[in-house]
């Protein structure tokens, strides 16, 4: 019953093709491996620390330190290229050392904190290449006063949360749902959760930032200044820089908050309950919260018949009075009563969030510390965003559809509240007023065959195509953070412009040129780059 809140090529095929017709010989990976740790003992100063951090293949811990962060079964082949070398820094000199060393030598970095890239552009490429691994730079250091927060770009969702609720229980930050996701990733791809109607996203409430440049110096938001501060909060972090922490403001959470969560099917209204919420979610208060889960499944009141499992999973900031209340009078459909409701605190509310039965059975927040460590499924993701609300009719072919392949899934996600409130410029996100909902499409699976990834690959794209006359045009929007190579691809150092153009303008809309122009200023050799990095116009 627990939806994939916490998970998780095609482009195999594509990339080794790629990679095939660059004819200059890949350098070994023992010379790269020598070269390097030359360069990096000379600026680092630091030799015997680094037989810790620096892992060549043949190094026996290479496969599992590799590993340990790949959060997509689907990345994790045979047929992947490998890096040459992982480094794990454990201070911010040795950050410093490996821009400057890999740049030298010419060699790619992929940087990691977290691992949850949906594409595992963090830990994958198709030319030889270093990653750049950050788990070991984890500390959170709350200043309850000034209420504030460091956090380091390794740091995870969970150990944010964590160490906020050691130091207070009415202080929290609007950040995902899931705790292992990685800070660095998260935040400079922008950040939301389930306080993203009152709070906004994780980058609306980040005061400063620490990130290494392309010539290994170290910034702070003065000294970078606001253009590359801006940037990183929101644009991707890995077209840029190295972001080493990120300044956060705390925000105030009640004692008690109340979390919910009701199922309805087909044969039990879903589709009313679909429409009314469309009306409501984006609308309501702004301290609630209410997600909605649209699943293909079995019916379990009629044998044999398929059905759409509709599940509104919520947070309201109070009590379960208030919001059984609130309900009553704008969402009857729904027709939530105190018996569905859990009060909690709000660090409660994170550990139901990430796992109901956990919360359910007694789960203490310290579990929030687990990073679970090379567990991973299978899965693909995508996104579109919603402006109009969907008719009955359109619904109702929609339900058609999930029913027919059979496995794809949504998650809708509300926005209004303070998400209308601010600029779309103010950060490099854009998709702000204007739109009712986000959309994810969701498909994890655990069969590791080929035919398995291709089948639910192309049910994904099918019926992303399927809802072209409902979601955002011109350009059809996408979220950075739910990464999807389908929209558009810059083939590894071809640095094309106008490849960049075409996922860069679906990301960013119109941010997508001062994001350009910023690059240009702070990367015009463009060492910073992954398959979707932000282009150097030529
Ligand atoms: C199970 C799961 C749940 C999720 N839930 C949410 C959610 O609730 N809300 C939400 O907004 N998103 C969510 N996401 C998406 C998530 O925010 C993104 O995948 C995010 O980029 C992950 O960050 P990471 O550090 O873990 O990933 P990584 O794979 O390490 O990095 C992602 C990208 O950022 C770059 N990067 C990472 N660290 C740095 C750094 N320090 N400096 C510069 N570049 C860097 C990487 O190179 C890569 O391009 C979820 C993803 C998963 C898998
Ligand atoms: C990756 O594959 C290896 C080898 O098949 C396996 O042992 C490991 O558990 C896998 N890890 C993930 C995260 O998929
Ligand atoms: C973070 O660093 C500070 C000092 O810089 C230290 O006092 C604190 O214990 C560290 N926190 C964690 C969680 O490691
Ligand atoms: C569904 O709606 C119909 C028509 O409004 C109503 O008669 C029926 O009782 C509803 N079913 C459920 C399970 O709520
Ligand atoms: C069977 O499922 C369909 C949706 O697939 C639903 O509309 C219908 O009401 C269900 N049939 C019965 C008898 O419940
Ligand atoms: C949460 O609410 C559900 C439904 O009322 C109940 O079964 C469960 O025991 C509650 N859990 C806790 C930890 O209070």
């Amino acid at each position: 019953m627990a939806e994939p809140t916490c998970l998780s090529i095609t482009l195999f095929v594509l990339l080794i093709t790629i990679s095939a017709s660059f004819a200059a010989p890949p350098p070994t990976s023992q010379s790269v491996y020598d070269t390097f740790l030359l360069c990096l003992t000379k600026q680092t100063k630091s030799p015997t620390q680094l037989n810790d951090i620096v892992f060549s293949q043949t190094n026996p811990s290479f496969s599992s330190v590799l590993q340990n962060y790949i959060r997509n079964s689907r990345l994790n082949t045979t047929s992947t290229l490998k890096p040459l070398i992982i480094v794990t820094p454990l201070k911010k000199s040795h950050v410093q050392g490996v821009v400057i060393c890999a740049k030298s030598i010419g060699i790619q970095i992929k940087i990691r904190s977290g691992g949850h890239d949906y594409e595992g552009l963090s830990y994958i490429s198709d030319k030889p290449f270093i990653i750049l691994d950050l788990f070991n730079l984890n500390n959170v250091s709350v200043d309850i006063e000034k209420q504030t927060a460091v956090i380091q770009a390794g740091a995870t969702l969970g150990e944010v949360y964590y160490r906020i609720w050691e130091k207070s229980k009415v202080h929290g930050f609007p950040a995902g749902v899931c705790p292992t996701v990685g800070v660095g990733g998260h935040i400079s791809g922008a950040g939301y959760g389930n306080m993203v109607r009152k709070y906004g996203l994780s980058v609306d409430n980040v005061i400063d930032a620490q990130v290494v440049d392309v010539k290994g110096i170290l910034l702070d938001r003065k000294s970078m200044g606001e253009d590359l501060f801006w940037a990183i909060r929101g644009g991707g972090g890995a077209s840029f820089g190295v972001v080493l922490s990120y300044t956060i403001k705390l925000v105030p959470v009640p004692e008690t908050v109340t979390v919910f969560r009701v199922m309805k099917t087909l044969e039990e209204n879903a589709t009313d309950l679909v429409v009314e919420w469309q009306k409501v979610a984006p609308t309501t208060d702004d301290r609630l919260f209410m997600r909605l889960l649209l699943q293909p499944v079995t019916s379990t009141t009629v044998e044999g018949n398929k059905t759409v499992r509709a599940s509104v999973v919520a947070l309201f900031l109070g009590g379960a009075d208030e919001v059984v209340s609130l309900m009553g009078k704008e969402f009857p459909t729904l027709g939530l009563k105190k018996e569905n409701c859990n009060e909690t605190s709000w660090i409660g509310s994170v550990l139901w969030w990430s796992d109901n039965d956990a919360f359910n059975n007694g789960a203490k927040p310290k579990t929030l510390l687990d990073r679970k460590l090379n567990s991973a499924r299978f899965g693909k993701r995508k996104s579109d965003y919603v402006q109009k609300p969907i008719s009955r009719d359109g619904l109702e072919g929609i339900w058609k559809k999930l029913i027919e392949q059979g496995k794809v899934g949504f998650v809708f996600n509300p926005y209004g509240g303070k998400m209308a409130q601010i600029a779309s410029d103010a950060t490099p996100f854009p998709h702000r007023a204007g739109n009712l909902f986000k959309m994810q499409y969701s498909v994890t699976w655990d069969d590791p065959s080929e035919a398995a990834t291709q089948n639910f690959l192309t049910q994904a794209r099918k019926l992303y195509s399927y809802m072209t006359p409902f979601v955002s045009q011109n350009p059809r929007s996408a979220y950075l953070n739910y990464r999807d190579l389908d929209i558009g691809i810059n083939h590894f150092g071809a640095n094309s412009f106008e490849e960049g153009q075409v996922y860069g303008t679906k990301y960013f809309n119109n941010n997508f040129d001062r994001l350009v122009k910023i690059k240009a200023a702070v990367d015009p050799e463009n060492f910073f780059r992954n398959e979707q990095s932000i282009p150097v116009k030529a």
